[in-house]
């Protein structure tokens, strides 16, 4: 009996911990869907059609303009690929957007040190209505996602049921594991059950998943990216501590590049998806990304902060009736970057604080790594970012 009761443990423990050791630090890259989300029209549109084409456009600028460099390496397809099936019940690429197959695109995106990720849907239908993995087909996917040489695999939850996907992620997990490919898997499961325990259970994704979207799909608006903070914010203190190297809260693309930010507005997602050890995923033209915008997202402060080895996800810790908030994330040899985030909407507001105020100890003598961004009188500052608060050695 005893025995028996070993055994058991000991076989749930290697169903779920299914650690790949993979994405230790915030996965960087680009990823289609904000930007180009279901846009099959290639006759009309062929520039900007979920192509082939996009693809391999997209991987030639993250080689070519710096990005890899930075650690942008994931080229990342979403929805709105997929042609079908085969006769045998493997997914195939749309035939006329992809003539080449998913292998031909792997190994360009290998060919030039990025990698590639791919989407699929748990359930009857993808989002866009593409066809989807039923439970039946989770391992059948995974094999094809991995002899395609696949790096990540989002998956998302549309037209299922919770107790489909309750069986489902864990399922794929297990096959992507079994593949014997390092696959990073990228879990849309909580945002299909509102985010938070008891009906979602960050222990077990941690456990299966490198990443997961917690929450509402972003759009192009700065309401868009006020809401996703808010409900992080609301919910640090479940979300924060399950945050760490190999398994980190989504909350989704980056706009910068887009429509819908101001200049301060772009700066201001940056410096909060940093602190925040969010993935990087930027969802723009860059083709035409303006040199503004690039500079933005290739800004080396924002990165090295956001790839901290420690990664340990921040959290807001003041929020003042000036509208002023501050976000602070500890960083490895002592240091902290901290995000003075205003929320006015009149003019440049002089803020002032601290280091008593911000719980720094005053046993301590601090130095400042790199200078807080000025405000300009000549636009409304949304953000500033102090990094490296940090004792100096003596
Ligand atoms: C599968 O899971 C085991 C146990 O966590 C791990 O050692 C191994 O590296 C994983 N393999 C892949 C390919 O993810
Ligand atoms: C998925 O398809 C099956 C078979 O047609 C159907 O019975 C089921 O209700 C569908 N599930 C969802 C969540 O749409
Ligand atoms: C959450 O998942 C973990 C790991 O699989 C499991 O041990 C635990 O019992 C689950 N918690 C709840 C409340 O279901
Ligand atoms: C400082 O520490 C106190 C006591 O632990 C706590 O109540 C307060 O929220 C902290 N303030 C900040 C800004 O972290």
């Amino acid at each position: 009996m005893l025995l028996k009761t070993v055994l058991l443990l000991a076989l749930v423990a290697q169903v779920l911990v299914l650690e790949n050791g993979l994405l230790r630090k915030p996965p960087m890259g680009w990823l289609a869907w904000e930007r180009f989300r279901c846009n099959t029209d290639c006759n009309e549109d062929p520039k900007n059609c979920i192509s082939e084409r996009l693809f391999m456009e997209m991987a030639d600028r993250l080689a070519q303009d710096g990005w890899r460099e930075l650690g942008y390496e994931y080229l990342n397809i979403d929805d709105c690929w997929i042609g079908g099936r085969d006769a045998k019940g493997n997914l195939v690429p749309d035939p006329k957007r992809f003539p080449n197959g998913m292998a031909f695109l792997a190994d360009y995106a290998h060919s030039l040190g990025l990698k590639l990720g791919i989407y699929a849907d748990m359930g009857n239908f993808t989002c866009m209505g593409y066809p989807g993995t039923t439970l039946d087909k989770v391992v059948q996917d995974a094999q094809t996602f991995a002899k395609w040489k696949v790096d990540m695999l989002k998956l998302d939850g549309c037209f299922s049921t919770p107790e489909e996907r309750a069986e489902g992620y864990p399922k794929m997990a297990a096959a992507l594991n079994a593949t014997g490919r390092p696959i990073a898997f990228s879990c849309s499961w909580p945002a299909y059950e509102g985010g938070l325990p008891p009906k979602v259970n960050y222990t077990l994704l941690v456990d299966i998943c490198n990443l997961w979207r917690n929450y509402d799909d972003i759009q192009d608006s700065w309401s868009s990216v006020l809401s996703i903070l808010d409900w992080f914010v609301t919910h640090q203190d479940i979300l924060q501590p399950v945050a760490g190297p190999g398994h980190w809260n989504d909350p989704d693309m980056l706009l910068i590049g887009n429509f819908g930010l101001s200049f301060e507005q772009a700066r201001a997602q940056m410096a909060l998806w940093t602190v925040l050890a969010a993935p990087l995923f930027m969802s723009t033209d860059l083709r035409t990304i303006s040199a503004q915008n690039m500079d933005i997202l290739q800004n080396p402060l924002m990165i090295k902060i956001n790839q901290d080895p420690l990664g340990i996800q921040g959290r807001r810790i003041l929020k003042e009736k000036s509208y002023i908030e501050v976000y602070m994330r500890p960083l490895a040899s002592e240091a902290s970057a901290i995000v003075f985030f205003s929320r006015r909407t009149d003019m440049p507001y002089p803020y002032r604080t601290s280091l008593a105020r911000l719980n720094f100890t005053s046993s301590k003598v601090y130095e400042c790594c790199a200078p807080p961004c000025r405000p300009r009188t000549s636009t409304r500052v949304t953000s500033s970012v102090a990094s490296g608060i940090k004792p100096t050695s003596h």
